[in-house]
């Protein structure tokens, strides 16, 4: 009696392990990265945006960044381009600003 109550219990843990790792093996066939890691979003002036601010770093730099207003993304621009030295023709300084202001940008209220 008391052996059968015995291998009852390694059945059942011996069970919950296979088990679990069929979950574990299930849930990691399912990752995925998230999209925006590796590439700015879709949208106007975005080839513009890619050449001139994926220079020196990922575009992690502005998905992280909390929403911007077109000031405050002016503001990241001017400092990208006088404290960092981005390679940014003045003027083309407004077509990214524009696009990460409507990609990025905080919404209109
Ligand atoms: C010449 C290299 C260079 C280029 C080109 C560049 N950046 Fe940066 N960027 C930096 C450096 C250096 C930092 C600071 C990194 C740190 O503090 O870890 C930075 C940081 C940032 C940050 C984080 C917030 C902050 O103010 O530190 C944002 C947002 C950003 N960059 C946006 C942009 C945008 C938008 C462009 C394109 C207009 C751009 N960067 C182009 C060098 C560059």
């Amino acid at each position: 009696m008391k052996s059968s109550w015995t291998s009852w219990k390694w059945t059942i843990a011996v069970g919950g392990i296979a088990a679990s790792s069929a979950l574990w093996s299930r849930a990691e066939s399912k990752w995925t990265l998230p999209p925006e890691t590796a590439q700015l979003k879709a949208g106007p002036g975005v080839e513009l945006a890619s050449a001139s601010c994926l220079l020196c770093h990922s575009a992690d730099y502005l998905s992280m960044q909390p929403p911007l207003d077109r000031t405050g993304w002016q503001g990241v621009v001017t400092k990208m381009r006088e404290k960092y030295g981005a390679p940014l023709p003045a003027n083309q300084a407004g077509a990214i600003i524009d696009y990460l202001a409507a990609q990025y940008g905080k919404k209109a209220p």
